[in-house]
C-alpha cells in the first residue's frame, strides 16, 4: 500500500513536471511542433505489455492483471474461454459474475457522495444541472424499478431513442443495473432507420423523450418514435416518455405510453443483479453493407475490464478526473467515453447536448474546459475542422484558461493533417487520433498518455493496443510485411476483452461480415499499412461504408432509399472527400424514360427520400441525374470509377471489364456542370498498392 502510494506520488509529480517541459520544449524549439513527453515509465512499457497481450502464451496472465480494475461478485476462473471452435466466438470472463451498474456507480458512492458525477450543459439553452453520485444512484435504481414495474426482465431489450439528456444515461445505467439490453438508437436518425431496429431487436420497452434540439430547429422526437413503432408492425412495445420542460408536451397513447417523472415519483429503488460475464450488456446497431442494420452486441465483463484500462492507461483518467466527451450516446463513443468510462473510473463526466459552434459559438468546448476544470476531452476530427472554420486563428481557445486540459482524443475518421496541426498549435497538449470500430468496443490504435507517449505523427494512428494483433494481409490473406505497403488492416484471432460477441441473432452474418474473408482474422474492413517505424496508417474503407461527419453509414442503404422514388431505375451512391466532413455521399441517378423531368425539382425529391428514409445524419445533399451509369459488362456499377470522378481525379485506366466507355466522359461533363468539382486540392500522398 504505501509502495503503491509511493509510486503514485512520484508518477503524479513527474506528470505536472513534464508536462511543465513538454510546454517549455514547444515554446523555446520552434523545430518540434509536436506534443512530447517523458514518461515516468521506461520506454519499453508499451511494447511489454503490447507482446504480453499478444503472445498466445501470455495473453490470459495480461488480461488477468487487469481484473484488479473492476469489482466482482465472483472473480473469473477462466480468463478467455477457449471452448468454441471458432476463436472468433471465444469469451472472455465468461464464468465471472459481475454488474456494470455496480462498478459504474455504486462502488464510488461511499467516497463520492456529494461530488459530481453528471455535469450536464445545454449549448441550446444555455442551462446546465450537475448531478452527484448519490444523486445518479438514486435517479438510476428508481429507474431500473421502474423499468422491472413495466415488467422488464434480465436480456430484455430496452431501445433508448433521446436526445442527449441526463435521463438518457439513466435509462443505459438502469438496464445495466437489471441485466437488460439497452440499445441506443441516435436522435438524428429518423422513423424509417428506428423502425429497422426496433424490428430487429423487438424490444420490450422504448425509452423516449418528447423533443430534442437541433441547431435552429425543435425536432419533434415523439411523432418519429410513434411512426417507427407503427412501421415496425412490432406488437406489445411499452414506451416511458419524458416530458421535456413544460411548454411542450407530446400526445399519449394510453395503455402504451407512460410518463417518466411521474412513474420516477412512485418507484422502488432496484438493487444491481450479477450477471455472467459475456451476458450482453448493450447491442449497438450499425448501417450494414445491405442497407439492414447490424447490432454489435458487446458483453458486460470484457466491457468492464477493457473500457476501465483504456481511461487508465490510454486517456489517464483516475477518480476525481473530469472527462469531457463531445460526442453523442448514439455512437460507442458516447457509450465508451461519455456514460461508461468516466463513471467506471470515478471521474465526472461533462453531458454536452450541444454543437462545437453556433451554441452559442465556436468558444464553446475551451468554455467548458475552463469552467469544469475537464483534463480530457475527445472528440472528432470534424468537430475540430467546424471550430477551426470559426477560428482560424484560435482567437477563440485564448479567451478561456484551459491549463487544466491535458489532452486530446478524437476518432470517427482519420484526422487530416491541417486540422492536427491547427489544434496542435494552439492547444499545446497531448493530441491522440485513435481508430476504432464499434465492432472492437475499444480503440484498435492510437497513444499512450499513462503507459508510454510515442512521438506524433500526424495522420498516423500511432501504435496498436495492447490485445490488437493488427496485421495487414494482402488479396490472398498472405501477410504484407515490407513497411508502406497498402493492404487490409487485419487483426489476429482471438480479439481481446469487450470486442463484439457477434451480431444480434445473426452469428451467421457475424461469421460472413468479419471472419471468413480472411481465416484466424478479423477484418477491420479498412485499408493501411505500417510505416517503416511500425505506425499504423488508416486509408480508405474497403467496402461501401462511407464517413460522414464522423457518421459511418451505408451508401447501399441510401441507394436503397433512392430506387423508392418511383421516376428513379437505377442509383449508385458514392463517397467525396470532403475538407469538412471527411466524406460526403454523391448520388447518381438514371430516371425512368419518356418522362419530362424538371430537373431541380426531381433532386430536390432525391435528396428529401434520403433524408427521409435515413435521416439529416446522411448529409444527403447533392444527386447528379444522368443518362446512363457506368456497369461492367456482367452489370456490376464501376463505383470505384465514380468515386474517382466526384473526387476529381485522373482516370488513368477505365476499367477493361467496361461495358461502355464512352459513358465516362459524359459523367465527368455531368459532375461538372453540377457544379461539384469547385476547388480540388491534391491530398496528402498515399503510398500504391492494388486492393
Ligand atoms: C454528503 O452530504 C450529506 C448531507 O450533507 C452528509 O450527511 C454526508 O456525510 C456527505 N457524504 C460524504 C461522503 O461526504
Ligand atoms: C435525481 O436527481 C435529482 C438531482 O437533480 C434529484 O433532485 C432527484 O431527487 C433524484 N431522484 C429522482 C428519483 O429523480
Ligand atoms: C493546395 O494545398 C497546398 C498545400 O497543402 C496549398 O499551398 C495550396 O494553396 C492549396 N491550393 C488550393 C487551391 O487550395
Amino acid at each position: 500500500m504505501i509502495l503503491l502510494l509511493i509510486i503514485l506520488n512520484i508518477k503524479i509529480s513527474n506528470l505536472q513536471f513534464t508536462k511543465k517541459i513538454a510546454t517549455n520544449q514547444l515554446y523555446q524549439k520552434k523545430t518540434t511542433k509536436y506534443y512530447q513527453t517523458k514518461m515516468s515509465r521506461p520506454n519499453n512499457a508499451y511494447q511489454i505489455a503490447f507482446d504480453k497481450s499478444t503472445n498466445d502464451k501470455t495473453r490470459e496472465d495480461f488480461w488477468r492483471d487487469q481484473t484488479y480494475l473492476v469489482d466482482w461478485y465472483k472473480k473469473p476462473d477462466v480468463i478467455l474461454d477457449r471452448s468454441h471452435p471458432n476463436p472468433g466466438f471465444w469469451r472472455w470472463f465468461k464464468d465471472s459474475r459481475v454488474n456494470m451498474c455496480y462498478n459504474a456507480i455504486d462502488r464510488h458512492v461511499g467516497e463520492l457522495a456529494n461530488k459530481t458525477a453528471i455535469q450536464y450543459v445545454c449549448g441550446y439553452l444555455g442551462t446546465e444541472k450537475a448531478y452527484t453520485w448519490a444523486e445518479l444512484l438514486d435517479n438510476v435504481s428508481r429507474l431500473a424499478g421502474v423499468y422491472r414495474k413495466l415488467g422488464v426482465k434480465k436480456g430484455d431489450r430496452v431501445i433508448i431513442y433521446m436526445p442527449m439528456v441526463p435521463e438518457a444515461v439513466f435509462g443505459m445505467l438502469a438496464c445495466a443495473r437489471i441485466g437488460a439490453i439497452h440499445s441506443v438508437v441516435f436522435g438524428g436518425f429518423a422513423a424509417k432507420e428506428l423502425s429497422g431496429r426496433i424490428q430487429d431487436s423487438k424490444p420490450a420497452l422504448i425509452l423516449g423523450a418528447s423533443y430534442g434540439f437541433e441547431p435552429g430547429k425543435v425536432i419533434n422526437y415523439k411523432q418519429i418514435l410513434d411512426e417507427a413503432i407503427d412501421i415496425s408492425g412490432v406488437d406489445g412495445i411499452k414506451v416511458l416518455l419524458l416530458q421535456r420542460g413544460d411548454k411542450v408536451t407530446a400526445p399519449i397513447k394510453v395503455g402504451r405510453d407512460f410518463d417518466y417523472h411521474s412513474s420516477m415519483l412512485f418507484a422502488e429503488k432496484v438493487d444491481c443483479v450479477p450477471v455472467e460475464g459475456d451476458h450482453p450488456l448493450y447491442i449497438l446497431y450499425t448501417s450494414g453493407t445491405t442497407g439492414q442494420p447490424k447490432g454489435i452486441v458487446r458483453d458486460t465483463a470484457g466491457t468492464c475490464v477493457a473500457t476501465s484500462w483504456t481511461m487508465q492507461h490510454i486517456m489517464d483518467i483516475h477518480k476525481g478526473d473530469v472527462y469531457f466527451s463531445g460526442s453523442d450516446i448514439g455512437w460507442v463513443v458516447g457509450h465508451h467515453f461519455i456514460v461508461y468510462g468516466p463513471l467506471i473510473r470515478g471521474a465526472t463526466t461533462v453531458l454536452y447536448e450541444g454543437k462545437p459552434t453556433g451554441t452559442p459559438d465556436p468558444g464553446q468546448f475551451w468554455r467548458i474546459i475552463e469552467k469544469y476544470r475537464v483534463k480530457g476531452l475527445y472528440t472528432a476530427p470534424t468537430a475540430l475542422r467546424a471550430i477551426r472554420k470559426d477560428d482560424l486563428n484560435g482567437d477563440w481557445i485564448k479567451k478561456f484558461d484551459i491549463s487544466s486540459l491535458q489532452a486530446i482524443s478524437m476518432a470517427g475518421e482519420r484526422c487530416d493533417v491541417p486540422t492536427y496541426e491547427w489544434i496542435q498549435k494552439h492547444v499545446p497538449v497531448l493530441i491522440n487520433d485513435n481508430y476504432w470500430q464499434t465492432e472492437t468496443g475499444w480503440i484498435i490504435s492510437c497513444n499512450y498518455k499513462n503507459l508510454y507517449t510515442h512521438p506524433i505523427k500526424p495522420g498516423s494512428a500511432i501504435k496498436p493496443a495492447p490485445g490488437f494483433d493488427v496485421r495487414i494481409l494482402d488479396q490472398d490473406n498472405k501477410e504484407i510485411t515490407e513497411p508502406n505497403k497498402l493492404g487490409r488492416i487485419c487483426i489476429k484471432l482471438p480479439m481481446p476483452p469487450s470486442f463484439m460477441l457477434t451480431l444480434y441473432n445473426n452469428d451467421e452474418a457475424f461469421i460472413q461480415k468479419y471472419l471468413a474473408e480472411s481465416p484466424g482474422y478479423y477484418l477491420a474492413g479498412d485499408s493501411g499499412y505500417f510505416d517503416d517505424t511500425g505506425y499504423l496508417n488508416v486509408m480508405a474503407r474497403i467496402d461501401d461504408i462511407i464517413n460522414t461527419a464522423g457518421h459511418r453509414l451505408s451508401t447501399a442503404a441510401m441507394e436503397e432509399a433512392l430506387l423508392k422514388h418511383p421516376n428513379i431505375v437505377e442509383a449508385a451512391v458514392v463517397a467525396k472527400v470532403d475538407d469538412f466532413k471527411g466524406e460526403i455521399p454523391i448520388g447518381f441517378v438514371v430516371a425512368k424514360q419518356g418522362g419530362n423531368i424538371n430537373l431541380k425539382q426531381f433532386e430536390k425529391e432525391c435528396t428529401a427520400i434520403v433524408r427521409l428514409e435515413i435521416g439529416p445524419v446522411a448529409s444527403f445533399n447533392n444527386c447528379i441525374l444522368v443518362d446512363k451509369l457506368p456497369k461492367t459488362r456482367s452489370g456490376k456499377i464501376l463505383r470505384q470509377t465514380l468515386k474517382k470522378i466526384v473526387d476529381g481525379e485522373k482516370i488513368e485506366k477505365i476499367p477493361p471489364t467496361i461495358d461502355d466507355a464512352s459513358v465516362i466522359p459524359k459523367i465527368q461533363t455531368d459532375v461538372e456542370n453540377y457544379g461539384l468539382l469547385k476547388k480540388k486540392n491534391a491530398s496528402t500522398q498515399q503510398p500504391t498498392a492494388k486492393l
